[in-house]
């Protein structure tokens, strides 16, 4: 049987609104579910239907007005930004639409920063950036900005970002958006790849045929689960 510490997300009954009286929306209700480790789950709903508030709260960017979220089997409801910054650094890698790489860093640079904000002596995170960008096939490409890199290849540099760090959950929001069909499905390969090796990774998208990639689906409509 699976103890609370293979999950590594558990949330109960979040709910989240924004504005105040006539001007309130409510962007998420009751939301229950968890994530164990190793798993890799899509969070699939059409637009307005409370993802991106769901990914802000699972990444620690916001946090609910009500309910409970546990993360790696720590409470952090209710923690406060300075506890967040340095749960976010430790535990999750975020993978973005559109990248948000450092535009002045060369892609070592960029995959190297989180190790630095952990604390690693600039030497030492550029050892481990520069393997993590020989795995992701851009050992050639250290030094180029990401202006001069192609969309397939800067999205693999954030996928580099996200994992150097060694976190518990990898959190991608429309990864592929910004990425033809074909480079899109080698950053899917590639995902999949990495939640074969044991990476938990949850993937947001209003895209069913992106969310089919992952091994389990959650949908999301009107800011509620649908079974
Ligand atoms: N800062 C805000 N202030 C007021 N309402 C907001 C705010 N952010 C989101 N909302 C509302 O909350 C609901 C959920 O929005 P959210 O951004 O989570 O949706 P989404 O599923 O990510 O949509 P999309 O696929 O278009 O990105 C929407 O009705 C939206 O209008
Ligand atoms: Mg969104």
């Amino acid at each position: 049987m699976s103890n609370s510490q293979d999950k590594v997300i558990q949330m109960s009954g979040i709910c989240k609104s924004y504005g105040k009286s006539a001007n309130k929306v409510t962007a998420l209700s009751d939301i229950t579910f968890d994530v164990y480790r190793g798993e890799f789950v899509a969070i699939l709903g059409p637009s307005g239907s409370g993802k991106t508030t769901l990914m802000n709260i699972i990444g620690l960017m916001d946090s609910a007005d009500s309910g409970q979220y546990l993360l790696d089997g720590e409470d952090v409801t209710r923690a406060k930004e300075k506890v967040s910054a340095k749960l976010r650094n430790a535990k999750i890698g975020f993978v973005f639409q559109k990248f948000n790489l450092i535009p002045k860093y060369n892609a070592l640079y960029n995959v190297a920063l989180p190790l630095m904000l952990q604390g690693k002596s600039y030497k030492e995170a550029q050892l481990i950036a520069k393997e993590m960008l020989d795995r992701v096939g851009l050992g050639e490409r250290v030094k180029h900005k990401p202006s001069e890199l192609s969309g397939g290849q800067a999205q693999r540099v954030a996928i580099a970002r996200a994992l150097v760090g060694d976190c518990s959950l990898i959190l991608a929001d429309e990864p592929t958006g910004a990425l033809d069909q074909k480079t899109g499905h080698e950053a899917l390969d590639f995902m999949q790849s990495l939640n074969a090796e044991g990476k938990t990774i949850v993937m947001i998208t209003h895209d069913v045929n992106i969310a089919s990639r992952a091994r389990r689906v959650v949908r999301v409509e009107d800011g509620r689960l649908a079974v």
